[in-house]
């Protein structure tokens, strides 16, 4: 047995879970590579994949990949996006009750629903005080199903780029937009692998990046900072859950210290406001 064929039927396995099966093959990969070496000492001993798969290590390496993909993302998914498929493609109006119902469907969507009017009223309120154009772009990065809430926007944004890490939820996404008549694009980028970042160049003039960081630093600790220095933003809107999914424990201010600084240091204007679960850093440099 290979390498590469193993890597295929691993992908296959590991994405047998509702939860995960709209996630990209390559980034599984990304995450198999870590048990290349591991894999590759033993595959001599085993004659078939259904042979490897019955072994401790197999069953390990998926666990512990699962476990993975489900910090990141599929803990966050409460209704796949696929669910929604025959819905979206029924929408013309991004007003749409059904919105609601798609909002739903993600735990950080659904814990904003009876807040999304006042919170985007603030966000923008503040953001145009500060001298944001009411003619301005906007990308919303680890989007989960927040661009489905674009009606809540008080004021359009004459572009808006979407994206998360799943390609297929992109396409549901890219659907919306089209139907609805949206000047958006939602695109697959893995804010923590250097060779998608490099779309962050290109400038906008409000970032979004909500309930994000946390998983970020979680995979790899200070990537949220070099992530945030190389987008090209004049205005960031940033935010934290107040407690761990669940509801269970409430997140200590403690955890927070490093972006108080971080933010301190590198805007020249910054406003705090919290909602029932999130707090909001308003952000310009
Ligand atoms: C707590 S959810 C927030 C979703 C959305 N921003 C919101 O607040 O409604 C975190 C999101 O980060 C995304 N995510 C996690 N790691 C990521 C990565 N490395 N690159 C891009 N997105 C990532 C997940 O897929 C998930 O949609």
């Amino acid at each position: 047995m290979e390498y590469q064929s193993i890597t295929l039927e691993l992908i296959k396995l590991i994405k047998n879970k509702k939860e995960l099966n709209s996630l990209d093959d390559s980034l599984i990969e990304t995450h198999l590579l870590k048990y290349k070496n591991e894999i590759n000492s033993i595959l001599n001993k085993y004659v078939s994949f259904k042979q490897f798969q019955k072994s401790a290590v197999c069953k390990d390496i998926i666990s512990s990949i699962r476990a993975d993909l489900r910090e990141i993302y599929g803990v966050f998914i409460k209704t796949n996006l696929n669910n929604f498929e025959k819905n979206i493609t029924k929408l013309n109006n991004y007003e749409d009750p059904l919105i609601e119902k798609i909002l739903s469907g993600h735990q950080s969507s659904i814990e904003r629903l009876n807040h999304y009017s006042k919170t985007y009223i603030l966000i923008f309120n503040k953001l145009f005080e500060w001298g944001l154009n009411k003619k301005y772009s906007l990308i919303d990065l680890a989007c989960g199903f927040n661009p489905f809430a674009y009606k809540y926007l008080p004021i359009k944004p004459t572009k808006y780029l979407a994206s998360d890490l799943s390609t297929k939820d992109m396409s549901l996404i890219n659907l919306f937009f089209k139907n609805t008549k949206i000047k958006g694009e939602a695109i697959a980028l893995n804010l923590l692998s250097q060779n998608d970042t490099d779309i962050l160049k290109n400038h906008y003039d409000v970032c979004f990046l909500f309930k994000a960081l946390d998983s970020l630093e979680s995979k790899s600790r200070h990537s949220s900072k070099k992530l945030i220095s190389k987008i090209n933003s004049d205005f960031f809107v940033i935010s934290f859950p107040k407690k761990t999914i669940g509801g269970k424990k409430e997140i200590k201010l403690s955890k927070r210290t490093w972006f108080e600084r971080f933010s301190d240091q590198n805007f020249s204007k910054k406003e705090v406001f919290e909602i029932e679960n999130e707090t909001f850093y308003l952000l310009k440099k």
